[in-house]
C-alpha cells in the first residue's frame, strides 16, 4: 500500500488573505467544496483575524457556517488570539492553528505583538483549544528568513516549534513564509528540529517566490515529512510580509506525490476545477507549473501517467 502524504489546502485562507478582489462568501465556500470534492481531507477554511487587519477574512463565521464536509475531513481555520478562538468555537470549527513568527519584526507587523507576547498568547490559545476539544496546529512562521531581519537563526526556530509542541499542539508547521529556502535551508533545519520532534508531528509550509516550494518540499519528504501545506493554483501570501509570493500549488505537490509513489487521496483531473474556482475568484489565470500539463492529460484518452492524473480508482 502506497505511503499517506497528508497535503493541507490553504488556499481559502493564505491563497485569498492577500487578494485585491474581494471574494464574496459564496465563492469562498464553493472553492471549499470543489477542493472536498477533489479528495482533499485537509483544508484551513479562513481566520479569526481582526477584520481591520485582513478584510478578505472578516465573513469567516459566515464562511464556516453550516459547511457541507465528509466526516473525516478536517476543516481548520486560523486564529491569532484567544478572542480569534473563541469565534471559531462558536462557528462550529473542530481544528485551529496559531501562528507564531520567529522573529520580533514579523510578530510586530503580522500581529502587533513582541515575540515574548506572541508567544505566550500562542500558549494560551492552544490551551484552551485543548481543553475545549479541538484538534491544534501552530504555524512557526518566517522559519527560514524574516523580510525585516535576513536568516532566522535555526536554533531559534526548534526552540519555539518545540515550546509549540509542548503548549499542545497537534501539528507544529514550519513555515517559509516569504520563501526563501533551499534544500539544504530545510535540511539543516529538519536535521535539527527531528532529533527533537517525531515527523509525524510536523509540517512544512511553503511558499515558491525563488521557485524551490516543490524541491523544498521533496527535502523535507526524504527527512520523513509527511504533512505538507500547499495552495491550490499556487497563490497566496502574507499581507505583511513584503516579498512573499504564492503557495507552493497543490497540483504540484499532489502530482509529484503521486508520481513518487504516494497516496495523497486526492484526484488530480478533479482539483482542475478547483484551480478554474480560484481563478474566476480572484480574477486572474492561476494555476502551479503542472497545470498546463493536467490539463493536456484529460484532454487526451490515454495518458502513460493516466494513473497519477486520475488518483487511485
Ligand atoms: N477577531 C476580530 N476582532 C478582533 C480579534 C479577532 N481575533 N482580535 C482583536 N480584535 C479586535 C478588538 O476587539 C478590537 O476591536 P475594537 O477596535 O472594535 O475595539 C480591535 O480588533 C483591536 O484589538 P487589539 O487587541 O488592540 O488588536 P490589534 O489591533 O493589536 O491587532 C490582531 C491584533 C492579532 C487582532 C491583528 O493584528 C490581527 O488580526 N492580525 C492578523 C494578521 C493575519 O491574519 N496575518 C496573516 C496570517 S499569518
Ligand atoms: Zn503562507
Amino acid at each position: 500500500m502506497a505511503a499517506a502524504l497528508h497535503i493541507t489546502d490553504v488556499g481559502p485562507r493564505d491563497g485569498l488573505q492577500s487578494q485585491a478582489t474581494l471574494v464574496d462568501t459564496i465563492g469562498k465556500r464553493e472553492l471549499i467544496a470543489a477542493l472536498l470534492a477533489a479528495g482533499l481531507r485537509r483544508i484551513e477554511a479562513t481566520s479569526f483575524v481582526s477584520p481591520q487587519a485582513v478584510p478578505q477574512m472578516a465573513d469567516a463565521e459566515a464562511v464556516l457556517k453550516d459547511l457541507a464536509a465528509p466526516a473525516e475531513a478536517r476543516v481548520s481555520a486560523l486564529v491569532p488570539n484567544r478572542r480569534g478562538l473563541q469565534r471559531a468555537v462558536e462557528a462550529g470549527a473542530r481544528e485551529v492553528a496559531v501562528v507564531l513568527s520567529a522573529t520580533e519584526t514579523m510578530n510586530q507587523k503580522n500581529i502587533r505583538m513582541s515575540l515574548e507576547v506572541a508567544l505566550q498568547t500562542c500558549k494560551d490559545t492552544l490551551a484552551e483549544a485543548v481543553a475545549a476539544g479541538l484538534r491544534t496546529r501552530a504555524y512557526v512562521a518566517v522559519a527560514f528568513a524574516c523580510p525585516f531581519e535576513g536568516v532566522t537563526p535555526t536554533a531559534r526556530v526548534v526552540e519555539l516549534a518545540l515550546q509549540m509542541q509542548a503548549a499542545g499542539a497537534g501539528e507544529v508547521v514550519i513555515a517559509d513564509t516569504i520563501g526563501a529556502g533551499a534544500p539544504a535551508d530545510v535540511d539543516r533545519v529538519l536535521a535539527t528540529l527531528l532529533k527533537e520532534l517525531p515527523a509525524e508531528l510536523v509540517g512544512m509550509h511553503f511558499h515558491d517566490t525563488r521557485g524551490m516550494a516543490l524541491a523544498n518540499a521533496w527535502s523535507a519528504i526524504g527527512h520523513g515529512v509527511r504533512r505538507f501545506d500547499a495552495c491550490i493554483g499556487g497563490v497566496g501570501g502574507c499581507p505583511f510580509a513584503p516579498g512573499a509570493a504564492g503557495n507552493l500549488a497543490t497540483e504540484d505537490l499532489a502530482l509529484m506525490a503521486a508520481q513518487c509513489g504516494f497516496d495523497t487521496g486526492i484526484q488530480l483531473d478533479r482539483l482542475l476545477q478547483a484551480i478554474d474556482i480560484t481563478g474566476r475568484l480572484v480574477g486572474y489565470p492561476v494555476g502551479g507549473r503542472s497545470a498546463r500539463w493536467l490539463r493536456r492529460q484529460t484532454s487526451t484518452a490515454v495518458s502513460p501517467l493516466s494513473a497519477a492524473v486520475s488518483g487511485p480508482a
